[in-house]
């Protein structure tokens, strides 16, 4: 390990404000404090080293304070450039016990409005644990922290890393100036990394997909752990979490009336079910956007519309894109909107609003209105608002999701971490899902909160449906 404590954030002067919230999202974490407080006796995690690339929040915040109670050497990074807190980044590392002067917390790197360059340094500094050791477990959300180390194997073992000029993605060319930079001082030192990485627990629907991509290709260099479909994940944090987050980022950002207007949602999976009814709630006509029947039919059964963007794409004032694919919104769809039409995305990378496009459009004029919100002009005059530069606007605009639906995530996050740490030779490169039963738990520490009461199974009642008293309640093939 290091000696002393490392880290770069934003300003320690803020850590007394971050420590307030970080005890209010406490009293609003049960899950994660029940969690804390049942196994820091036992020390799951002593001797791990935890690197964490996931939005430097509040609610993470209260994440990183129970894995290090567990026992892990825990580094942090944020996984997006602009879903930093600040105040809680400097909480974080100041800890409970530290000073600004003394800080005696975590090591974070992580701050508001990083560059691409500080973005992916920040990943490497947080994996680099010192004497050439890196993480033996990582937390990732969106898969980047996992990327870097197999992109980092994958060029070290071919030798050689591409030219910068062999892509056209502008984030990619800064990985790979950085992977030519380690490749100079060292020839293995991804593969050290990778090999003493017993495992990845992935938090979000675009990280989990290329966490399946990988293992279908055979490339998966550690066993994952998809934390994103367990149920109290993916229906909470994706649906209820955006329904309260969405609203927030567009009010802070614009605060511009929601009642009476138009917005579309592109896609309707867990996130666009959440956005839609958000939009629902504050008196919207919300149009929908869908590839898959399926959801379409979800959609239309729950009154909204179904259209292709084309088709309405003069009519909306709110466009907001949930899919996790790329080019939703291009820059052709953004010429012909209405005049200061609100875009925002919330899935999970920018690629989904054809930012690049819209900035090579001959003539369009880019006026910063306040960090993460921009009025394009187009040379005919009219204008579109764009939050958070086409990333996600939940994070980048506002504080992301709320507390108490986080405690689910991270419980279960919490919960697959240990797993790892405890049952390491279970685990082979593939991606697992956690067991039902672990699911219900994580619900039932929930339950109290919300002074919600359970009936109880009788015996006979449990033998006629054929589910033991106690769960798990549901076949696997059940959908909630
Ligand atoms: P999902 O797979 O449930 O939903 C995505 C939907 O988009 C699917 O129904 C799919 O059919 C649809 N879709 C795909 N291509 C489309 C196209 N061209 N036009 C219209 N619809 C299309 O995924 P989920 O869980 O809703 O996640 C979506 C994204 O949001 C992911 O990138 C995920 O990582 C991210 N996410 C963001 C959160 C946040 O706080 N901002 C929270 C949770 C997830």
């Amino acid at each position: 390990t290091k000696t002393g404590l490392d880290y770069k954030v934003a300003d320690l002067g803020l850590a007394e404000w971050g420590r307030k919230e970080i005890e209010l999202a406490e009293h609003e974490m049960p899950g994660l404090m029940s969690v804390r407080k049942r196994y820091a006796k036992d020390q799951p995690l002593k001797g791990e080293r935890v690197m964490g690339s996931l939005h430097m929040t509040i609610q993470t915040a209260v994440l990183i304070e129970t894995l290090a109670d567990l026992g892990a050497d825990v580094r942090w990074v944020s996984c997006n450039i602009f879903s930093t807190q600040d105040h809680a980044a400097a909480a974080v590392v100041v800890g409970k016990d530290g000073t600004p002067d003394d800080p005696k917390g975590v090591p974070v790197y992580a701050w508001k409005g990083e560059t691409l360059e500080e973005y992916w340094w920040c990943t490497q500094q947080a994996l680099d644990f010192g004497n050439g050791n890196g993480p033996t477990q990582i937390v990732d959300d969106g898969g980047d922290a996992t990327l870097l180390i197999h992109k980092g194997v994958e060029f070290e073992k071919a030798g050689k890393v591409p030219s910068p000029d062999t892509t056209n993605n502008a984030e990619f060319k800064v990985v790979l100036q950085l992977l030519a930079e380690i490749q100079k001082d060292s020839k293995d030192y991804w593969q050290k990394l990778a090999a003493d990485c017993a495992g990845v627990s992935e938090e979000t629907t675009t990280g989990v997909h290329r966490l399946y991509e990988m293992e279908k290709a055979g490339t998966l260099l550690f066993p994952a752990i998809n934390v994103n479909d367990s149920v109290t994940k993916s229906k909470f944090d994706n649906s209820y979490g955006c329904r309260h987050s969405l609203i927030d980022g567009l009010n802070r950002a614009s605060d511009v009336m929601i009642g009476g207007k138009t917005a579309v949602v592109c896609g309707y999976g867990e996130v666009g079910k959440g956005s839609a009814q958000a939009f629902k709630g504050q008196g919207c006509r919300v149009i929908i956007t869908e590839i898959d029947p399926i959801c379409a039919l979800q959609a239309a059964m729950e009154g909204f519309e179904v259209k292709p963007l084309e088709d309405v794409i003069g009519e909306a004032d709110i466009f907001i894109t949930t899919t996790g694919n790329f080019d939703i919104i291009t820059a052709e769809h953004m010429s012909k909107m209405k005049h200061r039409a609100l875009v925002g995305n919330i899935g999970h990378f920018d690629n989904e609003i054809d930012m690049a496009g819209l900035e090579k459009i001959p003539g369009i004029k880019r006026r910063n209105i306040k960090p993460q919100y921009d009025e394009f002009i187009f040379p005919d005059g009219h204008s579109v608002m764009v939050l958070a530069e086409g990333r996600l606007l939940n994070l980048g605009c506002a504080t992301g999701h709320p507390s108490f639906v986080m405690s689910a995530s991270f419980t279960n996050q919490t919960m697959a971490q240990i797993e790892l740490a405890q049952n390491r030779s279970a685990y082979e490169k593939k991606v697992y899902m956690l067991p039902k039963k672990l699911d219900e738990e994580v619900a039932r520490l929930h339950l109290d909160h919300l002074g919600v009461k359970l009936t109880k199974l009788t015996k006979e009642q449990a033998d006629y449906i054929g589910v033991p008293i106690e769960g798990p309640y549901k076949p696997e093939h059940y959908r909630y």
